[in-house]
């Protein structure tokens, strides 16, 4: 096959592809040429932990938006590889809300095992994705600067596939007052280590999981107070004692901070937990995703194929409640119709599914209904491949227990245990609560 395949990031999005494609690979298919595109010097996106905020060596912005002591904030067995089960990597079944570094190693171990690494150029940014029509072969035009050797240069490809994540950018709202705050004022994009915040009282903006879990953070690391201010409607959770919600910021004076029901509250350090963009800077704007982040998003036929130009994948541009697993029904999706297993309909057909995926979207309550919505779309791609099927029903049932034992104890939810719906196994239960394992090490959190 003389087909030339540009992968844009090697996070879990672009690792699944690069698995997708060496899957075909190993039962024999001819598959087309691949190079993947990786700013960073290693691969598993935000899962790669770094230290650094800002700009890089390279004055390339970070993407990493994870801190030190994340752990997985849903059970493992929801996003658990049908491909690549956590007790073939780990060797036995291991408690169900793995710490960052263990969910590293995990992402790691499939594609150390299918042999990839020699198709990603690390420490590569793109640039430029440019497509001419006009052209037989190799449309899109990719640029890219060798970061270390400070080189530009432009190859030519058939598809491209942004795997470029978009959790990374940062929301940034302004409140009046933030001027003149004598404390930090950070998005949680530039959040590192609760540590940092022991003794403090904290001012958190937003509702959802950085705000839960960043507050959750700085609680269990010893902050003296935690307080959560809400645009739509608070988190609802029976807090510790230390911890109140409060309706939104409407300006900060000096260190006291006020809010719109007339309260106020001293604080020491404000964190902006209001999510992150979709930004994608470097595609020419014919080819430019522009989406909120929600289940049915704009432009993606399937969720993936963009519409105005459908040589063109997104993968992962989901919210996500489903990750891994629908990441890998997505890419083996993307690789079927590159390998022309999957024919894509005329264009008209390829906005009406977009069309009805938004209309469905719009009838859903709750977050139940966001899971189970998002599940049925996990299996539909899945069963038009070759991915291993598994029980998602079941990982969407582990979900709904998740957010039960949420409800029961904000604290504790993470010592909770699940079954694998890949090998039916039960997982442990944790050696120790979540709120007293101050060591998120992998071999620390191993030694059950
Ligand atoms: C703080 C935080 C915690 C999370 N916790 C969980 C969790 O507990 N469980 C869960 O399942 N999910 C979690 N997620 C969701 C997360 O989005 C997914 O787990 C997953 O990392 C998404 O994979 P991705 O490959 O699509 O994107 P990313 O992981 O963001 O990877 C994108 C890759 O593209 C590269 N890239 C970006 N721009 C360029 C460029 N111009 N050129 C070259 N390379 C580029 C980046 O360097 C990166 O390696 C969390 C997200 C955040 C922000
Ligand atoms: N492993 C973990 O524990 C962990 C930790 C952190 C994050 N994550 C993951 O990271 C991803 C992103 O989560 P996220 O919480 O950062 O983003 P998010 O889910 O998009 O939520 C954004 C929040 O910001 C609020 N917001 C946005 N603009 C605002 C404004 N101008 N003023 C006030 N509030 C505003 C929103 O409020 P409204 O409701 O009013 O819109 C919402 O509560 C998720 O996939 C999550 O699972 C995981």
């Amino acid at each position: 096959m003389t087909k030339r395949i540009a992968v844009l990031g090697a996070g879990p999005s672009g690792l699944a592809q690069l698995r997708a494609f060496q899957s075909a690979h190993e039962k024999g298919a001819d598959i087309p040429e691949i190079v993947c595109f990786e700013k960073q010097a290693n691969w598993g996106g935000l899962w790669n932990y770094t230290w650094r905020t800002g700009l890089d060596q390279y004055g390339e912005p970070v993407h990493g938006s994870m801190y030190r002591y994340l752990w997985s904030n849903g059970p493992k067995e929801g996003l658990e590889f049908a491909d690549y089960s956590f007790e073939e990597h780990f060797g036995k079944q291991i408690a169900s809300y793995p710490p960052r570094a263990v969910l590293f190693d995990y992402i790691e171990g499939r594609v150390k095992k299918a042999g990839v690494r020699d198709w990603i150029r690390f420490e590569t940014a793109v640039k430029n994705v440019s497509y001419d029509a006009d052209k037989e072969h190799g449309r899109f035009t990719v640029t890219v600067r060798d970061l270390p050797n400070d080189r530009t240069y432009s190859e030519n490809f058939d598809h491209v596939i942004c795997c470029t994540g978009h959790f990374s950018t940062p929301n940034v709202p302004h409140f009046d007052g933030f001027d003149k705050f004598p404390g930090r004022v950070l998005h949680a994009h530039d959040f590192r280590d609760a540590v940092e915040f022991k003794g403090q009282d904290i001012l958190i903006i937003g509702t959802s999981y950085s705000a839960e879990d960043i507050g959750s953070q700085c609680w269990k690391y010893g902050a003296k107070s935690i307080t959560v201010s809400h645009r739509t409607a608070a988190m609802g959770y029976d807090w510790p004692d230390n911890w109140q919600e409060v309706p939104l910021l409407t300006h900060i004076d000096g260190q006291t901070a006020y809010f719109k029901d007339g309260t106020s509250k001293q604080v020491d350090a404000v964190i902006l937990c209001t999510g992150y963009l979709h930004h994608f800077p470097f595609m020419d704007d014919d080819l430019r995703l522009h989406t909120p982040n929600c289940l049915a998003s704009n432009d993606l036929y399937k969720g993936v194929a963009f519409v105005p130009n459908p040589d063109l994948f997104y993968i992962g541009m989901q919210d996500q409640w489903f990750t891994f697993n629908m990441f890998d029904a997505q890419a083996w999706w993307v690789r079927d119709v590159i390998l022309g297993r999957i024919t894509l309909p005329d264009p008209v057909a390829l906005a009406a599914d977009v069309a009805h995926r938004q209309a469905e979207e719009a009838t859903i309550e709750d977050d139940y209904g966001c899971i189970w919505y998002q599940g049925d779309y996990t299996l539909e791609l899945i069963q038009e491949t070759d991915y291993p099927t598994f029980d998602v029903e079941g990982a969407c049932q582990a979900f709904k227990q998740w957010k039960g034992h949420k409800k029961a104890d904000i604290m504790t939810f993470r010592n909770n245990a699940y079954r694998s719906v890949i090998t039916g196994t039960m997982a442990p239960l944790h050696h120790t609560p979540w709120k007293d394992a101050l060591d998120d090490s992998l071999e620390v959190y191993l030694q059950n």
